[in-house]
């Protein structure tokens, strides 16, 4: 469902504000959904240092790895590519698309990881920005996973 033009000024607005620290931010969302639900590190064939302390390395020593640290950034720019389309559904969706068929056909990631990882996004947002920005970003999260379940 499309967002009502305040909505979308107030998430642009607090956006802004938290990809200001995109390296770190992304690098704590996968690390704490690498904590948080250990099965998800088992599609990170890639990242070989992450298979292997995983198991009993902490968050903190997860959000370090350089390979933890640029994966948050390009998940976090993908995002921000979404949220400069918010208001924009077909520009949207075309975003989305390819990323949401890459991720259930060539990476075979459950659709349900998604609700995970956003889950994980909103807490941190409201620790960063005010827990108010929990119930607005909700919106832009929502759009997101209901756009990505599609494409699966
Ligand atoms: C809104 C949420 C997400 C966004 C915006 C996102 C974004 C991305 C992007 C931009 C890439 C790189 C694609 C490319 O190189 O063509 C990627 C790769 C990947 N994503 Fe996601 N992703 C999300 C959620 C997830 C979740 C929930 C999982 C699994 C728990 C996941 C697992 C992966 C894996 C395994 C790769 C390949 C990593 C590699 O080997 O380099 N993603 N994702």
């Amino acid at each position: 469902m499309a967002l009502a033009a305040d909505d979308i000024q107030k998430v642009k607005s607090v956006w802004e504000k938290f990809y200001v620290n995109a390296e770190d931010n992304g690098a704590i969302v996968l690390s704490r959904m690498f904590k948080e639900h250990p099965h998800t590190v088992s599609y990170f064939t890639n990242f070989k240092e992450l298979q292997s302390i995983a198991g009993t390395a902490s968050a903190a020593k997860l959000e370090g790895l350089s390979e933890v640290r640029a994966h948050g950034k390009k998940v976090l720019s993908a995002l921000n590519d979404m949220v400069q389309q918010v208001d924009n559904m077909d520009a949207l969706k075309a975003i989305i698309e390819p990323l949401g068929k890459k991720h259930a056909v060539e990476l075979k990631v459950d659709v349900k990881e998604f609700e995970i990882l956003c889950g994980i996004l909103l807490d941190l947002m409201a620790e960063k920005c005010g827990e108010d920005t929990k119930t607005d970003f909700k919106k832009v999260t929502d759009v997101v996973c209901e756009q990505i379940k599609s494409t699966y």
